[in-house]
């Protein structure tokens, strides 16, 4: 900021016309002191001369009015005095002062006339001179008067000095004071407010965090904080402009239900999709005397689900619940979802043997540890490897069964249990365009290499058009391994494997959600609970509430979770009473060893630290053990201050997700693994390391006092990645890459 030239002119003509008032002023009275000082001492010789006079006999020769002449030559400024009579001079005590008689004579007559004294300036030449006439009271020299001369330049010169003391003076004042009100300007006014320009710059440039600030400068607070008020307010303005334009072009760009619909009708006319999965999206079960369906808890179920209900098609999973067969057609099919039929799903029958060797067996005591790293040693028997090859070839053969009359039909296999079958479909009818997505990580070529059938499950694999993982991380470590393990060609420029005339391109696919705008955008918060509320229901008290929802899997580090809760209340024992972590763990798997003693570890430390800490109506971990629906599940997402998923490995990780959409306040915090697939997308958790019991109980603290801006600002970073990366993009991506290579 600069200080105006017309702002310093007007000060200066403002202090200017006060000083030159005040010099008028002074000039003027000190002139009329110093007039009566002369006329005064005029006065007072005239009268002295007077009385020499009148004692004198011989005024014309008078030795007394001489020495009188001679005394007042003290007076520097005296010239001269003379004694007149009718214009005629008697006595000149001065011969200095003839040449001024002159100019006397019409103002000595005057004062005979008057018969009364005057003073009165003339100017001789150069010269100011001040005569004082007086008549003389004597008999003897009538009609005569004394006239006294005093050189009055020296009044001039006095009033001169005043006048250029008080220029200077007015200089000087006027210096100071326009540099006084320079500085009061730049430091008292410029500074502050140029500090609360910076700030408001800063604001709006998008720091946000700045708005909380107080003011530096005490005496500028009401007025930061009234532009504080004006900015926030612009700055949610701004914000609701944004959201409404991002949201008018995400419309745009956001993949839904019926986008996907519309992309599968013109990429795939006249043509069924087939999918291929162990698990089925709908399990028929019985409970008592009825027959209830249910969601089985699989991140690949929350996936597939909505894409089969957009596209429309054929799924071909094992039928594994216990009233399964007693709901489906002759041909083990049922038109699903129950209710609103978008899709079929086919189910065959698993025997025991089969479900023990190839299911519990191979895929999950065998592969999932293998490509799950997390110190669970995989078992490979060969039994189970010969089941896994039959089912997959069960599974084929149904597969081929129901596209025999199709011509080039799509088939998308799911997962580790049907390693094999891309490799059985392609050899039997090569027209069919195959892809396989594996849902869970893929290790590093060494640890692969364990496999005793790692070169078959490759191949297998490889019989696909498409192989697509979550990351491209997980991809690389695919074509290391086969690249290591096989003989082909690795292409890294374009990420495909050649073997004879065949090639496999190797993708990333990142899984998601069925998140949609119409989801992203509902600011309806109806039936959320409080923590409290909802932990009433178990009969426990408490402010805070974490969330856990899995699989009871040792792959997803619960126990590890617990570990880290008791070192927060260890270190935080402020939330002993206060705090309360949620568990909702479906049991899995469980005739494995390994799930059975995870799910035994779980319990016993989820036991050991309630006992530690519980008081009164209150306990740290409220651990629910049991399948929990979509529906059962969405009331804890949205009353926890967080969720915690640990994963020790993940491919990604759908819970992550889910609690993140269900958050349509955007508020809560997410604390993830870094090592599941969700953490290289959802750049707005807090990210830990599941081993670092420390790191994670500090997370805890971190999400329960977050304050509610920066949780909103993550927790709306999250939900836009997830609602432009939903799951109907993943779907559309698939296919049409699949259509691509078909073409
Ligand atoms: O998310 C990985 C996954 O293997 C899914 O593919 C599977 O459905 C899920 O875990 C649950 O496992 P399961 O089907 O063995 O219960």
């Amino acid at each position: 900021m600069k200080i105006n030239l017309p702002f310093m002119i007007s000060a200066i003509l403002a202090v200017a016309l006060v000083a030159l008032a005040f010099t008028i002023f002074q000039i003027s009275g000190e002139r009329e002191r110093l007039n009566n000082e002369l006329e005064e001492r005029n006065s007072l010789i005239a009268r002295e001369l007077n009385e020499i006079i009148i004692a004198t006999p011989e005024v014309e020769n008078s030795k007394s009015l001489i020495k009188f002449s001679d005394s007042l030559s003290h007076y520097s400024n005296f010239i001269g005095m003379a004694l007149l009579t009718k214009g005629k001079q008697i006595f000149t005590f001065n011969e200095k002062i003839k040449p001024f008689l002159r100019f006397s004579n019409d103002y000595i007559e005057q004062s005979i006339i008057a018969d009364s004294a005057f003073g009165k300036f003339i100017k001789i030449g150069k010269e100011e001179i001040y005569q004082y006439i007086k008549p003389v009271k004597k008999d003897r020299v009538p009609d005569s008067a004394m006239i006294i001369y005093f050189d009055a330049g020296y009044i001039d010169k006095i009033l001169k000095s005043i006048l250029l003391k008080n220029f200077f003076r007015w200089f000087i004042q006027v210096f100071l004071m326009l540099a006084a009100t320079v500085l009061l300007i730049r430091w008292g006014i410029f500074k502050p407010i140029n500090s609360i320009v910076n700030w408001l710059r800063a604001v709006r440039g998008g720091n946000t965090e700045l708005l909380e600030e107080k003011s530096k400068i005490g005496f500028l607070e009401p007025l930061h904080r009234e532009i504080r008020n004006i900015a926030q307010d612009m700055q949610e303005a701004r914000a609701v402009a944004e959201e409404e334009a991002r949201l008018r072009t995400m419309g745009e760009a956001i993949w839904t239900q019926d986008r996907l619909r519309e992309e599968v009708r013109k990429l795939l006319p006249d043509k069924t999709l087939i999918v291929v999965s162990n698990r089925e999206p709908y399990m028929h079960i019985h409970e008592g005397r009825e027959i209830k369906c249910i969601v089985p808890a699989s991140g690949m179920v929350t996936a597939m689900e909505p894409v089969l209900k957009a596209c429309g098609g054929l799924w071909i999973a094992s039928g594994s619940g216990d009233a399964d067969f007693e709901t489906v057609d002759k041909d083990g099919k049922i038109a699903v979802p129950p209710g609103e039929e978008k899709y079929i799903l086919k189910r065959l029958r698993i025997t025991k043997e089969e479900d023990e060797h190839f299911y519990l067996g191979f895929s999950n005591e065998g592969l999932w540890p293998l490509c799950h790293l997390t110190f669970t040693r995989p078992i490979f028997r060969e039994i189970d490897w010969e089941y896994y090859k039959k089912v997959n070839q069960t599974f084929a053969d149904a597969v081929l069964d129901e596209i025999k009359n199709l011509e080039q039909p799509f088939v998308l296999v799911q997962d580790f249990h049907f390693a094999l079958l891309p490799g059985m479909i392609k050899n039997a009818r090569p027209d069919v365009t195959v892809a396989i997505f594996w849902h869970i990580p893929w290790p590093n070529p060494e640890a692969f290499s364990i496999c005793p059938w790692q070169k078959e499950i490759l191949k297998g694999m490889l019989g696909s058009d498409l192989i697509g993982f979550h990351t491209q991380y997980q991809c690389n470590n695919f074509l290391e391994t086969v690249n290591n393990a096989i003989d082909s060609r690795v292409k890294w420029d374009n990420f495909t494997v050649k073997i004879s005339d065949r090639t496999t391109l190797v993708r990333s696919f990142p899984i998601s959600i069925a998140f949609t705008l119409k989801d992203y955008d509902n600011h309806k918060y109806e039936n959320t609970l409080l923590p409290g509320e909802l932990l009433a229901r178990y009969n426990l008290s408490a402010q805070y509430m974490g969330i856990g929802v899995e699989r009871i899997d040792y792959t997803k580090g619960i126990a590890e979770r617990f570990l880290a809760i008791e070192h927060f209340l260890n270190n935080n024992p402020e939330f002993i009473g206060r705090f309360t972590f949620v568990q909702l763990g479906a049991p899995s798997r469980m005739v494995i060893k390994s799930y059975s003693d995870t799910i035994s570890r779980v319990e016993s430390e989820a036991a050991r630290i309630n006992q530690k800490f519980k008081v009164k109506d209150w306990m740290p971990i409220l651990l629910l053990v049991r399948h929990h629906s979509h529906e059962e599940i969405a009331p804890f997402y949205k009353a926890a201050n967080f969720c915690m998923v640990t994963s020790l490995h993940d491919g990604m990780n759908l819970v992550a997700k889910e609690f993140v959409a269900s958050r349509n306040n955007n508020d809560g915090v997410l604390i993830l693994s870094r090592f599941a697939g969700a953490s290289r997308e959802l750049k707005g958790a807090l990210k830990i390391n599941p081993y670092d019991t420390v790191q994670m109980s500090e997370a805890i603290k971190l999400a329960l006092e977050m304050p509610k801006k920066t949780q909103t600002h993550r927790m709306q970073q999250m939900r836009q990645q997830i609602v432009e990366n939903n799951i109907y993009l993943w779907a559309a991506r698939i296919l049409r890459t699949m259509v691509s290579i078909q073409s």
